[in-house]
This record gives structure tokens, C-alpha cells and sequence, in this order.
């Protein structure tokens, strides 16, 4: 099996495989990419806030994305860590173009079930994208101590992306989740082909 079917398999779904220049990109933008990540933990942490707010009265939704956002947020603080640890300072959030397709992609209106597995499904989405672009770049950047720190984060964000799923399978008929899970993947893969590939952003 090829590196790009094994990747496509294990890697969450995901029908298009990162272009595989990018980590080497990255690592000569360590500092931006490193930035950039560290916005992407942000917003884990901000959008799991957002939802529980939203979803207050869903006792599971409130319940099990609680402990993440501690989660995301560790990860925020772990990559201010890498980046401390190489001299390198937190620059300015960048807009975040991948992000704000998949949103304009989510359907607006509906019932609260449906806006919740919307929000769900994009939040799982973002989670496999990530998982795959932290393995890539476990594997491929030469400091060892950055490859541990994607390898155990991909492992994370892995889980997140099965809680995700999960919990929307919980609210909504799992068959519905289904059939839009794969329509989102095939926005996301489209998303990929068309978004220049860039060594200061993780998407
Ligand atoms: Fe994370
Ligand atoms: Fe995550």
C-alpha cells in the first residue's frame, strides 16, 4: 500500500492527502508555523467554549467537551514551551483561510440538532486534518524532541476527532451524521486541492 493510501486509510477519512512538501516547508518557517499552531490550540479550546454555551441544556455536549477545552488549552501552553525553549516569540494570529471556508461551508439554520452536528462535524473535521499534519511532521522534522511533542499530540487530536463524531451520533440519527460527514469531506478535499500550500500555517 502506498505512503498516500495509508495515510488516506488511517488518517480519519480524509480523501486528499497533505502535499507531501509541506513539512519540509514548515520547518524552515519553524517560528511561523509554530505560531500559527499555536493559534489552531486557541481555537480548539475557544469553539468547544462556544459549544458548550450554545448547548448549555445538553447535558453529554457540556460533560465531555469541558475536559477538552483543558486539553486544548494545554496544548496551547505546550506549544509556547517548543517555542520559548528555541528563542522564538509568538507572532500575530493569521487569518486562517482553511478555517473560514469549512465555516462557510456549515449549513446555517435548522433545528439546534442539526447546528449542533454541524458544528460537531466541522470541529471533527479540523481534528483529522490536524492529526494528519502533526504526524507528518513527527516523522519528518530533524529536532527529536518536536517529533515526541507532534507524535503525542497527533495521538490527542485523534481522540478529539472520535469524540466528536461520537457525541454528534449521539444527538442526531447516526445515519444522517453519516452521509454529511462524507459531504464535508468531500468540501474539505476540495478545500485542500485548491488552498496554496504554505510552511507558516498547519492548514
Ligand atoms: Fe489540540
Ligand atoms: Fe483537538
Amino acid at each position: 500500500m502506498s505512503w498516500e493510501e495509508s495515510t488516506r486509510q488511517k488518517m480519519l477519512h480524509l480523501k486528499l492527502p497533505t502535499d507531501p512538501r509541506w513539512a519540509s516547508i514548515a520547518e524552515m518557517q519553524l517560528g511561523d508555523v509554530l505560531t500559527d499552531h499555536a493559534y489552531c490550540e486557541q481555537k480548539a479550546a475557544s469553539s468547544c467554549i462556544s459549544i458548550i454555551v450554545r448547548f448549555n441544556d445538553k447535558e453529554e455536549v457540556v460533560n465531555t467537551l469541558t475536559p477538552i477545552v483543558a486539553e486544548e488549552w494545554g496544548h496551547f501552553e505546550r506549544v509556547l514551551e517548543q517555542m520559548r525553549k528555541r528563542g522564538l516569540k509568538l507572532g500575530f494570529v493569521r487569518r486562517d483561510e482553511y478555517a473560514l471556508q469549512l465555516k462557510n461551508f456549515s449549513k446555517k439554520g435548522g433545528s439546534r440538532i442539526q447546528q449542533l452536528t454541524e458544528q460537531l462535524l466541522m470541529n471533527a473535521l479540523i481534528e483529522a486534518r490536524s492529526c494528519e499534519r502533526f504526524k507528518l511532521l513527527s516523522t519528518q522534522l530533524e529536532d527529536p524532541e518536536l517529533q515526541k511533542f507532534y507524535y503525542e499530540l497527533m495521538v490527542s487530536e485523534a481522540g478529539h476527532f472520535v469524540t466528536f463524531i461520537e457525541l454528534a451520533k449521539k444527538y442526531e440519527d447516526p445515519q444522517v451524521v453519516n452521509e454529511r460527514w462524507q459531504e464535508w469531506l468531500d468540501f474539505e478535499a476540495e478545500v485542500m486541492r485548491n488552498l496554496e500550500v504554505r510552511g507558516d500555517r498547519i492548514h
